[in-house]
């Protein structure tokens, strides 16, 4: 069983598991299974979040999930093997022009544990404004002074009239294993991480 996110990964994901020689176009079949059965595999799709909670408790094996993710969570889980696909950033970022905020921040973000430790690490205390979507409205409308959010092409920053204020950390997505999984089926697991190394290192 292999947890994997709905959303924009999907397509890199199906064409990363094509070159390992696995066949999960059916991950991109429009219709609203939840579970896939494709290339001998047996695949859930959920939101991005609850990809760690999945694997965690075991009711995956594996997952593919972005290190923003893991890093907000920090699931107990293996981390076998970084895909090299979902690579963006995570950034502050705020109104264009807008000199930078003194004194206490208010950011808006969907990730409040990785916000407050880059805001913490530099001695400032932000006020932390979760939000689970949409983040980049925040600024435009007040509520919050900059976001903490990922931003991969900028096209949505630059839309809403926001720039990056500084970088916290790039990202990238990871296969990730339970732990009780990962030495339970450790001879599958392992054949499946050599092949998806294999087809990494041919991409180069
Ligand atoms: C993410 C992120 C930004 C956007 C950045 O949102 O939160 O809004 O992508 O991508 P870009 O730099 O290529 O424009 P997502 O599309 O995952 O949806 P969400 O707002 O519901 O989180």
């Amino acid at each position: 069983m292999v947890a994997v996110p709905k959303g924009r990964i999907l397509k890199p994901l199906v064409a990363l598991f094509a070159r390992a020689g696995i066949d999960s176009a059916g991950l991109l079949s429009d219709d609203r299974s939840l579970v896939r059965d494709t290339g001998g595999l047996r695949f859930l799709l959920l939101k991005p979040d609850d990809v760690p909670t999945y694997v965690e408790y075991g009711a995956a094996d594996l997952g593919v999930c972005g290190r923003d993710v893991l890093d907000e969570r920090e699931p107990d889980v293996y981390r076998p093997l970084d895909l090299g696909i979902g690579v963006c950033r995570l950034v502050v970022a705020g109104p264009v022009g807008a000199p930078p905020p003194g004194g206490r921040p208010r950011v808006a973000t969907k990730y409040p544990r990785s916000a407050a430790a880059h805001f913490g690490a530099r001695g400032v205390q932000p006020e932390i404004v979760y939000v689970q979507g949409s983040v980049e409205l925040a600024p435009v409308t007040g509520l919050a002074d900059v976001i903490v959010d990922i931003v991969e092409t900028g096209t949505t920053l630059a839309e809403n009239g926001l720039a990056i204020v500084e970088t916290v950390k790039p990202v990238s997505t990871a296969l990730i294993a339970n732990r009780v999984s990962y030495k339970y089926y450790a001879a599958e697991v392992r054949a499946l991480v050599r092949r998806l190394e294999g087809a990494l290192a041919a991409a180069g």
